[in-house]
């Protein structure tokens, strides 16, 4: 008898062996219930950002698993390549982060996106997203993607007790000539490199120049990104250089080995004063691990010169063609450009929403007066170090120009070799910018 209760038991949990695995596998999600994305959100405050819009995603449609590949690199510099390879194999994933204006552009003329027109009219996205941001994801009349997000570039961020304890007023810093005897003002008392510079992968140079241009005045960013500024004596263009030579005056000799992350932290700790950058670094000073308060610790101003103005960085996911899961690369892209996603994503990522119908409440005091600062701007200017601005031909170039010249410093050969790739890539200019 006690045998056979032996035997029951036994022939009892080999069953549950046999069948747990077995019905496990007839029930477990279908392998098409994943969405495959990438992105290059590795930064603290980046992370914490794509977690939060992927938790949104996978509340609202339980049983399709977010697959995220995150490749590192700030700006994109290793992923837009490696996606390039990844497409022109047939193998896109289901979306994958993506500037906003002339980066998609390639991809649309080779027909590897399909429009995504029913979905923006289908959610009403055009009532909410300012017109702005929507020319930015058409081409030839049609959405090839939604924006998550819009980031200001021309921001300086600063560390307020460092500017306190030299009698710093950050009001003050309106030119850079004002700024720049701010800094002389910090070296002379003992703050060496006063500004944090991390160029690894070498788009941070881009992104100051950018801002350099921009404070010279829209008109003449407005020519540039209208590839109009082909002179190499261009006087403007000179004055630029020559600003951004003085500004590497003042940045840390180790630049060439950090990260845009790494620099905006020697910030964060008072090592630097001041960091030009866009405003995902917000995300690096409020992420829970380091609890920085805006008006408290840090604060910012606009890049000397650009005060009215907000310089535009746009990260968008878009519908690549013949991807393995559609339904789910559509539903990704809902989400994306939900209001619950963006008030999930933005308010952890530093930047504003997309949408102009956001939970104010949601986000923090930095973002409380970017939003008031994009509401009231005078002009707005689309970012080339991030995508927008400039054709890929010439912006393939144009961090390679910027990275020699942050080594020889060499004005005129810099003015040389921007105004060739500019020339050289005439014929891609098809966007006619208007900008004040
Ligand atoms: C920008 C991107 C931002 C931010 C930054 C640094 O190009 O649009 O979302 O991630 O790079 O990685």
């Amino acid at each position: 008898m006690v045998k056979m209760v032996y035997a029951v038991a036994a022939a009892v949990i080999i069953t549950a062996l046999i069948v747990g695995p077995a019905v496990w596998y007839v029930t477990r999600p279908p392998p098409e219930d994943v969405v495959e994305i990438y992105h290059w959100w590795t930064s603290g405050g980046e992370k914490a950002a794509i977690d939060a819009l992927v938790s949104v995603f996978e509340d609202k449609y339980p049983g399709v698993f977010v697959k995220q590949t995150p490749v590192a690199g700030g700006a994109g510099y290793v992923m837009k390549a490696l996606m390039k390879s990844l497409v022109l194999a047939g193998e896109a994933p289901d979306a994958f982060q993506m500037h906003a204006g002339y980066e998609g552009k390639p991809y649309f003329e080779a027909e590897y996106l399909e429009p995504i027109t029913d979905l923006w009219v289908a959610e009403g996205w055009k009532d909410v997203i300012p017109d702005v941001v929507e020319a930015m994801v058409k081409f030839d009349g049609e959405y090839y993607s939604v924006p998550v997000n819009i980031h200001r570039v021309n921001v300086v961020w600063y560390n307020k007790d460092v500017l306190q304890d030299h009698a710093i007023d950050p009001a003050t810093l309106t030119t850079w000539d004002a700024f720049f005897t701010a800094c002389d003002k910090l070296v002379a008392e003992g703050h060496t490199h006063p500004i944090a510079l991390g160029d690894i992968g070498k788009w941070a140079d881009t992104h100051v120049l950018e801002q350099i241009i921009a404070g010279e005045g829209i008109a003449f960013y407005e020519k540039w990104v209208n590839g109009k500024v082909t002179s190499a004596t261009d006087t403007t263009l000179v004055h630029a250089l020559n600003t951004f030579k003085t500004y590497l005056g003042y940045v840390n000799p180790d630049h060439a080995a950090l990260t845009w992350d790494q620099a905006t932290a020697r910030v964060i700790t008072g090592e630097a004063a001041f960091n030009v950058m866009g405003d995902w670094a917000n995300g690096e000073f409020i992420v829970p691990a380091v609890g920085k308060v805006y008006g408290t610790d840090y604060g910012t101003f606009p890049t000397p010169g650009t005060a009215g103005m907000y310089g535009l960085c746009i990260d968008c996911f878009q519908h690549p063609a013949g991807v393995a899961h559609p339904a789910n690369s559509l539903n990704w892209i809902r989400v994306v450009g939900s209001k619950e996603g963006q008030d999930a994503f933005n308010p952890k990522k530093g930047s504003i929403p997309a949408r102009t119908d956001a939970d104010i409440t949601k986000y923090g005091p930095y973002q409380k007066a970017a939003i008031n600062d994009f509401r009231n701007a005078t002009y707005m200017y689309p970012s080339v170090a991030h995508g927008s601005g400039a054709p890929e031909t010439f912006t393939a170039e144009l961090d390679d120009i910027m990275s020699a010249f942050v080594t020889d410093k060499d004005v005129s050969a810099a003015a040389t070799a921007l105004t060739a790739a500019t020339t050289a890539a005439s014929a891609d200019y098809t966007t006619d910018w208007s900008l004040d």
